[in-house]
């Protein structure tokens, strides 16, 4: 709709009209008959008179195509102005056809295979009504307590970076308003969720500027330059004050400095949890404070319902929230097309499917590999024990439409590849029964190799599952013992949506491979790599702790002023634990492959450089195995004096490259002044001159090849 045409529908709106399309709704609400019994929680309270159901702008997550059409023809039947809705859906990594979980997602560092999952997902929701997806989640996670850890990509900053604007590209595409397999991005929780405090979900959040400026903000600014459409504010109070209602954030952060201009969403019922919070006295309070703050769209807290009058002498906001909605429905093309992918032919899921199990291999982490383990020879005779075995609950949280049923279990992916496999599954995660112990014993005895399947079972991480203690359950690890004790090669495959404690895993397995969640083809995809048909490559964006008690652990730390090196190991007075390493049990970065590879050669085009220069460091891959591999080159920089204290690694660039067998290849690492800024204290952005020194690697031990001085400082 042309801009005129549209700003004239804007005035003919009541002030009612207005705040109706603040308002988002459970689907219930609009459907003929919104019974009291099956509104649960904060809904019980609120039963919307039909005169506020037809104003309403926006609900989410409709479950099925038939849902989606019957609401929006209903809503523009007996709406007035005819506005249509918008439907918004947790799209999140995957609607019906389920990819990896993000984390996984995270560690195929290949922006472009999360630009296509985010456009696969697109294309899928799309064709059952859904027009914006409350994905990418960008939160810098750096504590594996926290169950959401699975929803983000990380604990790097530009890693985070690089994956928000592929997911953005990946749901929008080009051409958002004609393009109707695209979807709306609404990237979220702006800002720090990832940081509750002591990983408890929803817990308060307090950090330094320099910190949200320096890791936290540029994952955020990557999805805005990308044109991310929305943006949901975060549960946590940030340094004192809700999100919710946190109006320097909003305005001054969020507008201001990133520059993002497009619409706000509450999380939701955040915007009445301000009263639980203790800043709002009650709904109307509340539903002031977040209108203030610059919230444009209450989600499902229908405060700004319960306000309506009250919130008038705020007209100006509201009219400036409105017409940022208003033009996102444009930008969909929603009046033109208000059924926008709901015309087209219902879309082949099952055609998704082999892309799914391409993606989700590049996922998988192989930890340990002791005497090339794996692959499995399909000869063998593979015992396959475990929770996991023959479970299909492998689809990970955030999977609100994703079948469980229609998922592979490991048994039917490894199927086809073994001759001779045994399987003795375990029911649950926490138990195993005698019959069961006798059936594993079984296997046991009659197996050469066994495959060890465990994790934890989905609903222990995402939203509302946090945890003390991230080892698997005892029992697990008992299951595992006696699998060693065997004497047979032991392979341990874990299903997960958080780093884990593995030591005892460790301990116990001749090979380990991280699976985590890997969606609806998760067993072909698993059986993929364990018998070799794909050469796993996946790398760790998130540090595995040694011990719950040393989170948060992560590479890029700050300095301190004693660090524990070679020369300071025997102190007493140094930043160490008494009773357990520095170092994660796995550092961000790590994964190994079937192949083996060397670096060589490597060499930088000069040591000084000019701030309108360039650096190049650059060098051979050789594979050193016969088979044929891929692997991540990672180039990781320090700054050896700066205004404040810097990290002792940094990630700048990497490169993904495929080396056949025996071969070798080249590989070159461009650095400019721009890649080495950083905040300053008072918040600009720029380099300072001095030494560098430069790390390349595959993980981030990386080795020091190299040091470098920039001339003069950039102006940022
Ligand atoms: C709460 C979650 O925090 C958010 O990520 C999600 O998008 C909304 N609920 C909607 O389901």
């Amino acid at each position: 709709m042309e801009k005129t045409k549209l700003r004239h529908l804007f005035e003919q709106m009541t002030f009612q009209e207005k705040i109706g399309q603040l308002v988002q709704v459970s689907p219930h609400f609009l459907d003929e008959n919104p019974e009291e019994g099956t509104l649960t929680g904060p809904l019980q309270n609120v039963i919307m008179a039909e005169e506020d159901r037809f104003v309403v702008g926006s609900t989410l997550n409709t479950q099925t195509r038939e849902q989606a059409a019957a609401i929006q023809k209903r809503f523009l039947e007996k709406s007035r102005l005819k506005i249509p809705l918008l439907l918004m859906a947790d799209v999140i990594h995957g609607y019906r056809t389920i990819f990896p979980i993000p984390l996984a997602l995270g560690a195929s560092w290949n922006p472009a295979l999360i630009e296509e999952m985010a456009a696969l997902s697109a294309k899928e929701a799309s064709s059952e009504g859904i027009q914006v997806t409350f994905s990418p989640m960008v939160d810098l996670v750096r504590d594996p307590r926290w169950g959401r850890v699975l929803e983000s990509t990380g604990e790097d900053p530009y890693l985070n970076q690089v994956y928000a604007e592929a997911f953005v590209t990946g749901y929008q595409g080009t051409d958002l308003e004609k393009d109707h397999e695209k979807i709306a991005a609404c990237v979220k929780h702006f800002v720090g969720y990832g940081w509750a405090e002591a990983g408890r979900d929803y817990n308060r959040v307090d950090m330094s500027e320099v910190e949200l400026h320096q890791n936290h903000l540029p994952a955020f600014q990557a999805a805005i330059e990308a044109g991310a459409k929305l943006v949901m504010t975060s549960f946590n109070v940030f340094n004192g004050t809700p999100v919710t209602a946190n109006k320097p954030l909003l305005e001054t952060v969020l507008r201001e400095q990133l520059g993002f201009d497009g619409v706000i969403i509450s999380d939701w019922n955040a915007v009445g949890e301000l009263i639980n919070h203790g800043v709002a006295e009650d709904h109307t309070q509340a539903a002031q404070l977040a209108v203030a703050a610059g919230i444009d769209i209450d989600m499902t807290s229908y405060s700004y319902i319960h306000a309506q009058e009250e919130l008038a002498p705020l007209q100006e906001a509201i009219d400036a929230s409105v017409w940022r909605v208003l033009n996102l429905k444009n930008d969909l093309g929603l009046f033109e097309n208000p059924y926008r992918g709901l015309t087209e032919e219902p879309i082949d899921t099952e055609a998704l499917r082999g892309e799914a199990r391409k993606l989700a291999s590049q996922t998988l982490v192989l930890l340990e590999n002791h005497d090339q383990t794996l692959p499995l020879k399909a000869d063998t005779a593979i015992g396959l024990v475990g929770p996991f075995s023959q479970s299909q609950d492998v689809l990970g949280s955030w999977s609100l439409m994703g079948d469980p049923s229609q998922s592979v279990t490991l048994e039917a992916g490894m199927k086809p590849y073994a001759r001779q496999l045994q399987v003795a599954p375990v029911a649950e995660t926490t138990a195993i029964s005698a019959s069961e112990w006798q059936a594993i014993h079984n296997v046991f005895a009659t197996s050469e190799t066994l495959v060890v399947a465990l994790g934890e079972a989905s609903r222990e991480s995402g939203e509302g599952a946090s945890k003390s203690d991230i080892t698997l359950h005892p029992v697990q690890i008992e299951l595992l013992k006696q699998a060693h004790a065997t004497g047979k090669k032991v392979v341990t495959v874990l299903f997960n949506g958080r780093p884990l404690d593995l030591r005892a895993v460790k301990q116990y397995s001749d090979a380990v491979l991280e699976a985590w969640f890997p969606g609806t083809e998760a067993g072909n995809a698993v059986a993929d790599v364990l018998f070799g048909a794909v050469n796993p490559s996946g790398k760790l964006s998130m540090s595995f702790p040694y011990t719950t008690g040393q989170i948060p652990v992560y590479y890029n730390q700050i300095r301190t002023g004693r660090p524990l090196t070679e020369e300071t190991k025997g102190y007493q007075y140094v930043s160490r634990y008494l009773d357990i390493p520095n170092e994660p049990l796995y550092p961000f970065g790590y994964g190994k492959s079937y192949a083996t590879f060397e670096l060589r050669e490597i060499e930088q085009s000069t040591t000084e450089l000019d701030p309108d220069g360039e650096i190049h460091f650059s060098g051979l891959i050789k594979n050193t195995s016969n088979y044929d591999g891929t692997e991540t080159i990672q180039l990781y920089i320090h700054d050896q004096v700066a205004t404040v204290s810097r990290p002792v690694k940094e990630l700048k660039k990497f490169q993904k490259i495929t080396v056949p067998a025996q071969s070798e290849a080249p590989f070159t690492f461009t650095l400019i002044e721009a890649d080495l800024r950083y905040i300053h204290p008072d918040l600009s952005n720029h380099a300072d001159p001095g030494l560098f020194d430069v790390f390349i690697g595959t993980d981030s031990l990386a080795e020091k090849v190299g040091t470098f001085k920039l001339l003069e400082g950039g102006k940022g």
